[in-house]
This record gives C-alpha cells, sequence and structure tokens, in this order.
C-alpha cells in the first residue's frame, strides 16, 4: 500500500449557494482523498454534489458559493485559502478537469488547436512552432485522425466524440498530477466510451496521474476505478476500495444502488427502483442522515451526528446501521 501522503485531500469539506429561495446547502462534512496514479470513482444520483465539489476543488464556483467549512488540499497547497493567483497557476497544469459538457467547455469560435496552444502557453515556455507541434501531439494522443487538419477545426466541426477527445487532449495537455473527470463519455456511444476511458488509463499509467472519476454509471466505475466514493444528498455515505464495496456495501444507500444496477449499461438514474427522491436541500431543519427518509433500517439513533468516515483505504461507511462486513471480500 501507498503510505505516501494523498496528493488531493478533502477533510470535513461543506458548502452552501446563498439563493432567492433559500441556502442550498450543497456539500457537508464531504472526506474525500485520492493519491498519486490513483483512479478513485465519485457516484451518487443527479443532484448529491459531485459536480459542486469539483468546481469548489478549482475554485471556480459560482458567485452565490460560500464555504462553510472543512478544508481542501493538493500537495502542499490549501485550496479553500489560496489566493487566486495560486489557484491559477495550479488549474489546467496540475490540475486538470473535463467538464461534464464538452460543448459548453470549449469556445465555439476559437480553432481546437488554438485552444490547446493557448494552455500550453499559459502554462509553459514554449513558442510559437514548438506550441503548434505540441498541441498537434496532443490531438495525436487521444487518437484523432489527422491531427494536423484537425488542428484547425472548430468545434462544431467535429462530432461528440472528437470534441470529448480535444476536451481530453486540452486537459492532458500539461501533464497534470490530478485529472478531475466529471462524466467524460457520457452521452458518447460505447465504443468510444470504451476508448476515452482507456486513453485515460493508459495516461494514468504511464504518468502517474491521479483521477477523480465522477459519473452516473456504476458498472464504468467498477471497471475502471480502484476505489469508489458514494455521494447521497451533499454527503458521503461510503468508501472503499472497488471490489470491497461491490462484494459488500454496508450503506443501505450503495446496496440499493448495487441492486438495482443489475445491467453493464445500466446508471443510477435511469433506476426507478430506490424509493424515494434525495431531500430538498434548501430545508433548514436537514437531518444528520439524509438518507433517513428512504431508508428501513433508520431508527431514533440515526437523529445523532453521521459518524466520521475512516480514512482510506478502509471500507468507510456513515450510519449508524450498516450493514455487515462482507465477508468475501
Ligand atoms: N449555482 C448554484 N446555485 C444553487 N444551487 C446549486 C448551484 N449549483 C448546484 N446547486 C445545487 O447543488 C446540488 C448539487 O448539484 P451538482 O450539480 O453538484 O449535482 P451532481 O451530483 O453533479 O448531479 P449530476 O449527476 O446531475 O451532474 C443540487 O441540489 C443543485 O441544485
Ligand atoms: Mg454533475
Amino acid at each position: 500500500m501507498n503510505d505516501a501522503p494523498p496528493l488531493l485531500s478533502v477533510e470535513g469539506f461543506g458548502l452552501e449557494f446563498r439563493t432567492r429561495s433559500g441556502t442550498v446547502h450543497a456539500l457537508d462534512g464531504v472526506d474525500l482523498a485520492v493519491r498519486k496514479g490513483e483512479t478513485v470513482g465519485l457516484v451518487g444520483e443527479s443532484g448529491s454534489g459531485k459536480s459542486v465539489l469539483s468546481f469548489a476543488l478549482l475554485g471556480i464556483s459560482d458567485r452565490a458559493a460560500r464555504v462553510t467549512g472543512g478544508r481542501a488540499a493538493f500537495g502542499g497547497l490549501e485550496l479553500t485559502r489560496a489566493s487566486e493567483a495560486d489557484l491559477e497557476a495550479v488549474r489546467g497544469r496540475e490540475i486538470a478537469m473535463i467538464f461534464q459538457n464538452p460543448r459548453t467547455a470549449l469556445n465555439p469560435i476559437r480553432r481546437v488547436g488554438a485552444q490547446i496552444e493557448d494552455v500550453l502557453r499559459r502554462h509553459t515556455t514554449a513558442r510559437a512552432a514548438e506550441l503548434r507541434e505540441r498541441a498537434i501531439a496532443a490531438l495525436r494522443e487521444v487518437n484523432i485522425p489527422d491531427p494536423e487538419r484537425r488542428h484547425a477545426a472548430y468545434p462544431f466541426e467535429l462530432s461528440g466524440g472528437m470534441c470529448q477527445r480535444v476536451m481530453i487532449a486540452l486537459a492532458l495537455a500539461c501533464r497534470p498530477a490530478l485529472l478531475i473527470a466529471d462524466e467524460p463519455t457520457t452521452g458518447l456511444d460505447v465504443t468510444t466510451q470504451a476508448a476515452i476511458m482507456d486513453l485515460i488509463a493508459a495516461r494514468a499509467r504511464a504518468t502517474g496521474m491521479a483521477t477523480l472519476f465522477i459519473t452516473h454509471d456504476l458498472a464504468l466505475a467498477a471497471e475502471h476505478c480502484d476505489r469508489i466514493v458514494v455521494m447521497h444528498a451533499g454527503h458521503v455515505v461510503e468508501a472503499a476500495p472497488t471490489a470491497a464495496l461491490f462484494a459488500g456495501p454496508r450503506h443501505p444507500y450503495t446496496a440499493q444502488l448495487i441492486r438495482a444496477t443489475p445491467a453493464a449499461e445500466s446508471t443510477i438514474d435511469a433506476l426507478a427502483a430506490i424509493p424515494g427522491n434525495l431531500p430538498d436541500l434548501r430545508r433548514a431543519d436537514l437531518p444528520a442522515c439524509r438518507f433517513r427518509a428512504r431508508c428501513a433500517r433508520a431508527s431514533a439513533r440515526c437523529d445523532a451526528p453521521l459518524p466520521r468516515l475512516a480514512p482510506p483505504p478502509a471500507h468507510a461507511v456513515a450510519c449508524w446501521h450498516p450493514l455487515d462486513e462482507a465477508r468475501c471480500a
């Protein structure tokens, strides 16, 4: 096991949004760690806080956002307290992100090669001819055919799959130490999906890049992640090595997710099988356990603050009535 401190370490992190219709308690007490070379899956229903967390880590939250507690550190940098200049130096260079919607993340009126060069120019000392060469190499690395020609293409001239590859080329161009990939393959056909996941995995193997892989797709997470972190309504409810999580989920929510995902292609939101909805995160009286109203195991004990998650690599669960530990894990 790797004893080095995690590359990314989030502890007790909380964040809320002040909106006209009330305060949205989007994240509360979130713990998360990603080590060098590790791929960690972040899974949970729509609205559970996966994207909000990733934006907060990069310091690019909505203006209405306010950090309510905890810390997030990347290497020696306290992300929650860093200056805009420090964050600017890290973003795109050491921490890269693939956004949930590639078409909105790419600039529609700038050629894709120029967009990659912009990132390289910001973070390296490379000059014009070398920038072009490196941008073409970055496109080639993500298996874009005819990269010299595609360098001059606008996003609208490329298919969804190609745009997604450009996004990945953009993210990987500076050889980041950490990649945050938010639904990098959603909406793509299965073959393209597999090719893109393989690309990311190959880069991780080659450079020791750490990956935080955000997805609705439990089967995809099972296939590609070393560990999985399960979120529900702004809480991390369970975190475990992938095999242990699937062999013996301990949180009732995780157990339901896994039980309800029988087919490889099912995604969490396609499931009607999990009763109830996420609680309204604007409620001032959110229960200590936000799964309580949906949980068959709930009791008066669940009114107490949730037990703190054990640090990785332990199989950690934030529940007063967890299911038995797997015997076969
Ligand atoms: N700018 C904002 N202002 C107010 N509330 C917000 C804002 N951004 C996100 N939220 C709320 O925070 C919660 C978490 O949203 P988030 O987008 O992180 O979910 P998610 O897990 O990424 O979902 P999905 O799987 O659909 O991408 C939701 O309740 C959402 O409505
Ligand atoms: Mg999201």
